[in-house]
């Protein structure tokens, strides 16, 4: 089905289903332990064997000698493999660095051997007799210090990196009011609970991996150019995820050694990258440095924006796209956004979570705060005299749907925002120095082709294929609603298989572009089985309704079980786009407003509540989207408060490389958390009229907590994460 018209009225529109309070389909296996995991397989008496990695101890440079004949002996060893002998291995496509290195290093903990024992420990304690002697190159691990030598990147990255209208230069020179400001976001993990973990099985010449991974189709073909095999003879298997966030978009190490391991041992092999490997071998979103300029009225009015953003990566790596949402953002006829890459030698920096407008929102959402102190202006007030409804940078494209006013008066007048103070440091409780905090959220919305097989069996059963994710998304709960709808059916009767390599290629989960998009492939096979069964009875397909388990047409019905007869009736289709989303901006809303508390003594902060109003197009589940948008805060928390990976600048690592060092928000420190969805519709992004919201309500969360911080106390912190060390050397007297 090729979508490349707003849609019209169509079944989803009824909302009997879709839209619905429904909990999770796979929720009872998921708290009954039933749903397996990557690292979870083997009931079937595989005969299992365990590999265990081994990091390189450098960060460039190569390996000078390997001395791998004391591990070969250990108890239960059944084979070591390294780049020596692991025969030819390509990079894949998206990966800046090889998943085995050796005799050349390319970053800290670069997997260089796996070793396959009987049991996990005996593969651990012979992965540890493994003699390494290297020969250390220099290398580049620090972006202060690098930021000058960065470049635009080659190709269409490159062309990206820069956007302008107006004059910025001269309008920021001749403007009334200006601000000049720079921002730090740290390197951070996506420390997602489930560690990369795969089971790699080889029949003949074909493999077989059970893994945890967010985009089965990229898996798969990136599995077989690493290996130099036919895609066709990989079979990736991914129904159960816990936790992605971005790290496992990409082939990692894991399935190429468990791959390598079970070629080698001539058994299964079964690995999971024990957590310290998980922040240096995988990927992590990069450090930037981000200069904002702005210069307004005496008004208020933006007039002249520029946003500058610098990262960091390896020969490869990626652009973190900061600026993104300031190029859609705030109106303002003069305007410029740059990005720059330096080289460093750290692990590869690539996407986590809302890629681009999550740090950039984290400096740009200060600036507007800063700002509107400046021009004694209300922050809510200054966001909303800047909205635009049309792309600011190509004034004849308008967006689609935007309501990000809408967002800040409602979340303003839930929140209570009239009692806060805008005078800094005056609200107290206690010991307690109270201040409230509001940002923008802003998200851009994707559509990626997906496809789905759908069938209906003689039980009146519905059944969906499609070789989407679920990482903790909810996706088998609105596929199962999507089919519902469609045919008519209650939930369940509808069955959802997902995250199987030989079912139809769908989005995967990414980008916030799942829901949507694997959902409105569903609908497009849906269309497609109507048709069949229409065809199948003898009724004409054009005036056909599907309702209560029955397909109707004038005061004709037959049962669903019946239509489908003994041998059932299937169908299969892939949503495709045409150019909507080129001809209007689609984007997603929203707006955070929070309230901190900080400890006037120790600086110790606090966040007491919060609240993300969201404007992302039809809600398709308010439960699973809401707990989409409740993580994203509490990830927010993490950002603005805690996470940091702390880079060794001498020998190039991230030194924090567990969960106690490498810190993240529990429930205890975040009492109350409130998401309010306004009412949207938007038919230019799929039959099913919904955008993404999963990245959305991370974004600006940081900032929003930033600014409470701020108003709390008086101090202004620009270099994340804010951390009492850092308020304490400007906190004010008490007293
Ligand atoms: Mo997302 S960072 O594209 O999983």
């Amino acid at each position: 089905m090729l979508f490349d018209r707003p849609a019209t009225t169509n079944p989803i529109d009824q909302m009997k289903v879709v839209g619905q309070h429904i909990t999770r389909i796979d929720g009872p296996k998921k708290v009954t332990g039933t749903a397996t995991y990557a690292y979870e397989w083997n009931h079937t008496n595989l005969n299992v064997a365990y590999g265990y990695p081994v990091g390189a101890g450098i960060a460039k440079g190569r390996i000078s000698s390997m001395d791998i004949q004391a591990a070969r002996n250990a108890p239960g060893v059944l084979a070591v493999v390294t780049a020596e002998t692991a025969g030819k291995l390509s990079k894949g496509k998206m990966n800046a660095a090889k998943l085995l290195g050796g005799p050349e290093i390319s970053h800290y903990h670069q997997a260089i051997a796996v070793v396959v024992a009987e049991t996990f420990e005996q593969a651990r304690a012979a992965a540890s007799l493994i003699k390494v002697d290297y020969v250390r190159a220099p290398g580049s691990y620090d972006l202060e210090a690098a930021k000058d030598t960065a470049k635009k990147p080659e190709g269409s990255e490159g062309e990206d990196a820069d956007t302008s209208a107006g004059n910025f230069d001269k309008a920021f020179a001749e403007a009334a009011v200006k601000f000049d400001q720079t921002y730090t976001t740290p390197d951070q993990s996506h420390a997602m609970m489930e560690p990369h973990s795969s089971l790699a099985m080889w029949d003949g010449d074909e493999v077989t991996v059970w893994t945890s991974n967010q985009m089965i189709a990229w898996n798969k073909s990136e599995m077989a150019i690493t290996l130099g095999i036919d895609p066709e003879k990989v079979h990736i298997m991914s129904p159960f995820v816990g936790g992605g966030f971005g790290s496992k978009l990409f082939l990692r190490s894991d399935a190429v050694l468990a791959a390598l391991g079970a070629k080698a041992a001539g058994r299964p092999v079964k690995l999971a990258l024990p957590r310290p490997f998980v922040m240096n071998n995988t990927t992590h979103r990069p450090a930037t440095i981000q200069r904002i300029r702005i210069g307004t009225t005496q008004e208020g009015k933006i007039t002249a924006i520029a946003h500058e953003s610098w990262n960091g990566n390896l020969p490869g790596g990626s652009l973190e796209t900061a600026v993104a949402q300031t190029r859609l953002l705030y109106a303002g006829e003069n305007r410029m956004t740059s990005m720059r890459l330096a080289a460093l030698d750290l692990p590869e920096g690539n996407a986590m979570r809302a890629p681009g407008e999550a740090p950039g929102l984290m400096a740009l959402e200060i600036a507007m705060d800063e700002l509107a102190e400046q021009l004694n202006l209300d922050p809510v007030e200054l966001r909303i005299i800047n909205d635009t409804q049309v792309d600011p940078e190509k004034p004849e494209r308008k967006f689609s749907h935007r309501q990000l006013v809408e967002c800040l008066r409602r979340g303003a007048e839930t929140f209570g925002w009239d009692k806060r103070n805008a005078e800094t440091g005056r609200v107290k409780d206690g010991r307690w120095m109270v201040g409230m905090g509001v940002a923008a959220a802003f998200r851009n919305n994707m559509n990626m082709k997906s496809g789905a097989r759908v069938r209906l069996d003689s039980e009146g059963v519905v059944t969906v294929e499609t070789d989407m994710t679920d990482i903790g998304t909810g996706s088998y709960t609105i596929i199962a609603q999507t089919a519902a709808e469609m045919m008519g059916v209650t939930i369940d009767k509808v069955a959802v298989e997902l995250g199987d390599s030989r079912f139809p290629a769908s989005s995967g989960s990414g980008g916030q572009w799942g829901g949507n998009s694997s959902t409105a492939g569903v609908y497009a096979a849906c269309v497609a089985l109507r048709d069949a069964i229409s065809q199948k009875v003898g009724f004409n397909s054009a005036d056909v309704t599907f309702a209560d388990g029955q397909i109707r047409s004038g005061n004709r019905s037959i049962a669903l079980a019946e239509a489908a007869g003994k041998d059932g009736v299937v169908a299969e289709d892939t949503i495709e786009y045409g150019d909507l989303a080129e001809e209007m901006q689609q984007s997603t809303f929203g707006a955070h407003f929070v309230e901190v508390g900080v400890d006037m003594y120790t600086a110790e902060i606090r966040v007491r509540r919060m609240l993300s109003v969201c404007a992302a197009g039809r809600i398709l589940n308010p439960i699973t989207a809401r707990s989409q948008v409740i993580g994203a805060m509490t990830m927010g928390v993490g950002g603005a408060f805690m996470e940091e990976l702390a880079v060794d600048k001498r020998r190039g690592f991230f030194v924090n490389h567990d969960l106690a060092g490498y810190e993240v928000p529990v429930h205890a420190d975040i009492p109350h958390q409130d998401v309010i969805f306004l009412d949207e519709t938007d038919p230019t992004t799929s039959p099913m009229k919904a955008k993404g919201v999963g990245e959305l309500g991370l974004c600006g969360v940081a900032a929003a907590l930033s600014n409470a911080v701020h108003n709390a106390t008086g101090v202004r912190i620009r270099d994340y994460p804010v951390t009492l060390d850092k308020l304490l050397r400007d906190m004010p007297q008490v007293g």
